[in-house]
């Protein structure tokens, strides 16, 4: 381990994750029919080191990122999100993990349809390596991606600078000129936390009264089931009904 570079290790934490959790996968939920499966590197190797798992369910991708993952693995399963009601499992990664298994998600964009999959299903997994994890009691590493519409983004900035939790920035494109457009052609303001926030569900309700807000990527505990924490050597398991380290 010493003479790897900080990049490795992490890469190495994430499979470690990935090898974890395709176990549990098969283990716990055989018998899963429809799975919603999130975006983002740590999901993409998940189905791909564990391509198998994923041939004859429904998928239901939270991106066109992910479906085009799945499509290139062959894994054409894929339905439209708004035609699935019930989702058996949820398949996702995360950008902050705090002790209380609040998280912060978003990095992607893909935050709205992440969490519209999350809330219907039964089962809610993700998958992280251990620099996601602060194990502290409040959020505020990450910033908060809010989704706005974008006629409404101006007045979205200035609420969110009256309101005091943060520095709102909105999030501007690499690949084009202007600001990203997400998967629903919305806009996506990053809000920089000011202080920790211990109770971020309230903070959560606080920014969805403002006008033109969509939705946060702050995902309460009570969307989390179980998260698989990659560590360099072997994981962490935490969640509900689960069994700690191994
Ligand atoms: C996308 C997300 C991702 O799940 C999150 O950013 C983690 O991504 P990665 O596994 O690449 O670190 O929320 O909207």
């Amino acid at each position: 381990m010493l003479d790897m570079d900080a990049s490795s290790i992490i890469e190495q934490a994430k499979l470690n994750a990935c090898d974890y959790a395709c176990r549990h996968l098969y283990e716990k939920y055989g018998d899963a029919l429809v799975v919603g499966v999130g975006t983002g590197s740590t999901v993409k190797l998940l189905i791909t080191k564990c391509r198998d798992f994923f041939t004859e369910r429904i998928l239901v991708p939270s991106s066109h990122d992910t479906l085009l993952h799945l499509v290139s693995l062959g894994l054409n399963t894929a339905v439209d999100p708004a035609g699935v009601d019930d989702i058996d499992l949820y398949i996702d990664g995360a950008d902050e993990v705090s002790g209380k298994l609040d998280l912060v998600k978003g990095r992607g964009g893909a935050f709205l349809r992440e969490k519209s999959l999350a809330v219907r299903s039964r089962v809610r997994m993700y998958v992280v390596d251990y620099t996601k994890y602060t194990g502290l009691n409040h959020i505020y590493v990450k910033p908060i991606p809010i989704e706005v519409v974008p006629v409404s983004v101006k007045y979205v900035i200035r609420k969110l600078q009256e309101l005091g939790y943060g520095e709102p920035l909105l999030r501007m494109g690499t690949g084009k000129d202007g600001p990203v457009v997400s998967d629903n052609g919305n806009f996506i303001v990053d809000y920089r936390l000011l202080k920790p926030v211990e109770d971020p569900l309230s903070l959560h309700n606080t920014l969805k009264l403002v006008h033109g807000v969509i939705e946060t990527g702050i995902f309460p505990s009570n969307l989390v089931d179980i998260v698989v924490v990659g560590e360099p050597a072997g994981v962490r398991v935490l969640g509900k009904n689960t069994g700690g380290r191994e």
